[in-house]
């Protein structure tokens, strides 16, 4: 008996989902999307259906989204397969980190950002995007004469974002819209009643200098001796034993945050494996680091575990200084 099929429409490529990580920085958009078009960012795509629309609407522009969860990512892959879209990209990641390191100066025309999370607490006022700086950002990375589209329900909201924006280079306009969008969030206020929306629109008029974010070289660990039975991770960064979650123990150096998750031991391999969370915010990162003897000549290297996907940060050289130096106190450290 054959089974019925899938009702759900599944993605059949993840072609769109670029490596961020991988690529080289700023990006090279010509050599990404094989040619040189108009460079259009939505941020936080959702369900990517605006993306979608947006993208064969304008088949004579590029379409970069950046998204931070991954649940929204493989829906808009599906909808990015079901409207066959080719000239589209998804970053998973926050925006702010890939504004920052992955985008050069002057190099988006527009940039839409459809009912972004409101954070509507005081406390959680930190986290919402259009930040000053933020604002300060998104002018570098745009062309000279490039627009913001920004659209809210929430008047809050809107009103915080008109107070972040003198000084950051826009020239701004305002009012209330008709739902235009049809997004998820778009649909879900509708249904609440919601019929007018607050859009800002800004358009670039003075140019903001940020300077492209840069890579922080890091280095392995090298060293003679090691006893792998006796590796445990100092407790100031959570104390880590065979397989046993660490929780959220972190040490904050400077800025960074570091936790050492998990540690696995491979005893006839001669290797631990330490899952790590790196937070210099906006930029957090889950890597795993490598304790591992060389076949060679008997050696110990400290090192980011190979395939993983990072971006080399003074975090990641802390995390493995103090994972190094764990290490090597178990032939120096008294037992
Ligand atoms: C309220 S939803 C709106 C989604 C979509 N634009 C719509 O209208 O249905 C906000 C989206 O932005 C994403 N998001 C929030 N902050 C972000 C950030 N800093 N970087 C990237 N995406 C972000 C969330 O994951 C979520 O998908």
């Amino acid at each position: 008996m054959s089974c019925p099929p899938d009702p759900r429409p599944f993605y059949k490529s993840l072609a769109p989902l670029l490596v961020w990580q991988a690529l080289p920085r700023p990006a090279d958009w010509g050599a990404i999307f094989g040619r040189r078009a108009p460079l259009t960012l939505e941020i936080g795509v959702g369900n990517g259906e605006f993306m979608a629309r947006e993208s064969t609407a304008h088949p004579e522009r590029d379409h970069v989204g950046i998204e931070m969860r991954w649940s929204s990512i493989m829906r808009s892959l599906r909808n990015l397969e079901k409207a066959q879209s080719r000239n589209v990209r998804l970053v998973l990641d926050d925006a702010k980190t890939v504004l920052e390191r992955l985008f050069a100066p002057r190099t988006l025309e527009r940039a839409f950002v459809l009912f972004p999370c409101p954070w509507r607490k005081h406390q959680h006022e930190r986290l919402r995007l259009f930040h000053h700086d933020f604002c300060e950002l998104l002018n570098s990375r745009l062309v000279d004469g490039g627009e913001v589209l920004l659209v809210t329900d929430w008047t809050p909201y809107f009103e915080w974002t008109l107070a972040q924006l003198p000084g950051t280079g826009f020239a701004i306009e305002q009012r209330l819209t008709d739902p235009a969008f049809d997004t998820k969030y778009e649909r879900k206020w509708r249904a609440l009643g919601r019929t007018r929306f607050h859009e800002v629109r800004m358009r670039k008029q003075e140019h903001r200098e940020v300077p492209v974010l840069e890579d922080h070289p890091v280095n392995p660990a090298h060293f003679k001796d090691c006893d792998l039975e006796r590796l445990v991770l100092d407790d100031t960064l959570g104390g880590v034993t065979d397989g046993v979650l660490a929780d959220v123990l972190g040490g904050v150096l400077g800025g960074v945050t570091i936790t050492f998750k998990e540690l696995v031991r491979d005893r006839v391999r001669q290797l631990v494996m330490i899952r790590t969370a790196i937070v210099e915010e906006p930029l957090t990162q889950m890597i795993w680091i490598t304790v591992a003897r060389d076949a060679k000549d008997g050696s110990w290297w400290v090192v980011p575990a190979r395939g993983c996907q990072m971006i080399p940060t003074a975090g990641v050289q802390q995390a493995l200084d103090h994972v190094a130096a764990a290490a090597r106190a178990t032939v120096t450290a008294p037992a």
